[in-house]
Formats: structure tokens, C-alpha cells, sequence
């Protein structure tokens, strides 16, 4: 196994019972690309015991960030979600993944489609002003069951818009789009069947992507993957493989 970091948690953010972040300090080597993940857990019983996390903070801050969901009987998250400021988290110093910009072929717009703490690679890339440099739109868009899974939402619609250095860009340039599926909701169906009745374009204002102007980047569960995954591939598109790069990439959402 990597090399384990010893960090500390300085903040934790309860966001409803299922659903929680927290951030914690970050060595100053401890280096990654924005939509990457790593391994980070607790030592349990004289053990590590550690599970994938997409890092949620962006590369260039202080602070590590994590969204993590809450498994009541989950061996991980069942102890994750008691912890306090000041508790002891152990952190990998290889992150990796394939959510990241490098890995799409040029393109005019970039869709990133999550589902639950799917979210959280996401959180870091809207974060990095690279991708506003390379894509012309920023197209986030998350699905949800209940409305108070829709974390984030603040960061997404005002502190990003209002960061100091490169909010005008973000302004410019990032859509958001949050839908929930089992209660009312401003926008509300599966992202699946967003896409292929043309709403979720319509609703965007965006016309219907194309192989050659839009990219993918895809988060959340197996099954959503693999829907999403057969519409785009439906659509003509291809995935990035072996250093081929494609026009979508994907990584499963990890469950704690
Ligand atoms: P639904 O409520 O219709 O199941 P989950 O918590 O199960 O991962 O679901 C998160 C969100 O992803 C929910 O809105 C859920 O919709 C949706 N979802 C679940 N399975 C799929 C799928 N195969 N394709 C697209 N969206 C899905």
C-alpha cells in the first residue's frame, strides 16, 4: 500500500442525515489533479481501514475537502461520520483517477454528470480556472432522490461566482444544474431521461451536444454509469481508453 499521511480534520459539515464533508489539513507534498481521488480512512483496531474518496477541494488549496455519504452498518463510514475537529485521518499519497481534463480530446463544452457524492471530483474541477480556459461552457449537473441532497449548493451558486480572482469567468461560463427525482423540485427526472427526452439541453438553453464540440465526464453509481454510458455511446461518442483519448470519460462513485 502507498505511503499513509496523518492528517487532521479541522471541519465537519453535517448536511442531512445521510450526507456529510469534512476537511482537513493537507502536507504541503501531498500533490493531485483536480477530479482525482485517494485512499483515506481511520486506523481501526490497530489497522488501517481505507476506502476510495474523490478529493473535493481544488489543487491549489490549503485544505484537503472529502464528501462521503453515511453507511450506518458501513465499516468505513459508520466511524467516519463521528468524527471531530481535531481527530487524526489517514490519507494515501497516491491519488489517481480518470476524471480529469488531460484526459478528454479538445472540445467547446464540458458536461459533468453526478449522481450523490458523485459530485465531489466535480467540486474541485469547477474550482480550477484551467477548465474555464479550456472549454467555453461548464456544465455541472447533479441528480439527486431528496432535495437535501443537493450539497453544495451555496459554493456552486454564490461563493464561486464571487471568488475574488475568478468568479467572472465562472460567472460566464458555469451552468448549473441540480435535479431530484422522488420530490418536487425546480427541475426534477433522471438524468438519463433528461438527456434523451432533449430537457435537460432545452432547460440549459444549450444545443444537443455533438461528437465534435461537447465532452463528457460522468460520476455516480454502476448502474447510472452504465445507462449514461449507453446513451452517449448511442450518440456515437467514445470513451477514453488506454491512452485513447475519447470524448467521455467515467468513474464509479465511491461508497464508503
Ligand atoms: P431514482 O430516484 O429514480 O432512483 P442513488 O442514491 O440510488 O445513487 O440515486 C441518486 C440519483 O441517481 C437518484 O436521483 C436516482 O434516481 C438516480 N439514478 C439511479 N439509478 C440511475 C440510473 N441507472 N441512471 C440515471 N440515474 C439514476
Amino acid at each position: 500500500m502507498a505511503t499513509l499521511e496523518k492528517e487532521r480534520v479541522l471541519d465537519v459539515h453535517h448536511w442531512n442525515d445521510s450526507l456529510f464533508s469534512f476537511k482537513t489539513t493537507r502536507d504541503p507534498g501531498f500533490r493531485f489533479k483536480n477530479g482525482h481521488f485517494t485512499m483515506l480512512g481511520l486506523e481501526v483496531d490497530g489497522k488501517p481501514l481505507m476506502r476510495a474518496y474523490s478529493i473535493a477541494s481544488a489543487n491549489y488549496e490549503e485544505e484537503l475537502e472529502f464528501f462521503s455519504i453515511k453507511v450506518p452498518d458501513g465499516p468505513l463510514t459508520s466511524r467516519l461520520q463521528m468524527i471531530e475537529p481535531g481527530d487524526e485521518i489517514l490519507i494515501s499519497r497516491k491519488p489517481t483517477g480518470t476524471l480529469i481534463t488531460d484526459d478528454l480530446l479538445p472540445g467547446k463544452n464540458l458536461y459533468m454528470l453526478a449522481t450523490g457524492t458523485g459530485l465531489a471530483p466535480f467540486m474541485s474541477i469547477i474550482k480550477d480556472p484551467e477548465v474555464y480556459e479550456l472549454y467555453e461552457r461548464v456544465i455541472l449537473v447533479h441528480g439527486v432522490r431528496h432535495v437535501s441532497e443537493l450539497a453544495y449548493q451555496q459554493e456552486i451558486r454564490e461563493d464561486l461566482p464571487n471568488n475574488e480572482f475568478f468568479g467572472d469567468m465562472i460567472s460566464d461560463k458555469l451552468l448549473y444544474y441540480p435535479t431530484v427525482t422522488r420530490e418536487p423540485y425546480e427541475n426534477q427526472g433522471r438524468i438519463t431521461d433528461l438527456m434523451t427526452s432533449g430537457r435537460l439541453f432545452d432547460d440549459l438553453g444549450v444545443p444537443a451536444p455533438t461528437i465534435e464540440d461537447d465532452r463528457f465526464m460522468i460520476c455516480g453509481s454502476p448502474a447510472m454509469l452504465k445507462d449514461t454510458t449507453g446513451i452517449l455511446k448511442d450518440w456515437g461518442f467514445k470513451e477514453t481508453r488506454h491512452g485513447n483519448l475519447g470524448q467521455f470519460v467515467i468513474e464509479r462513485a465511491f461508497v464508503g
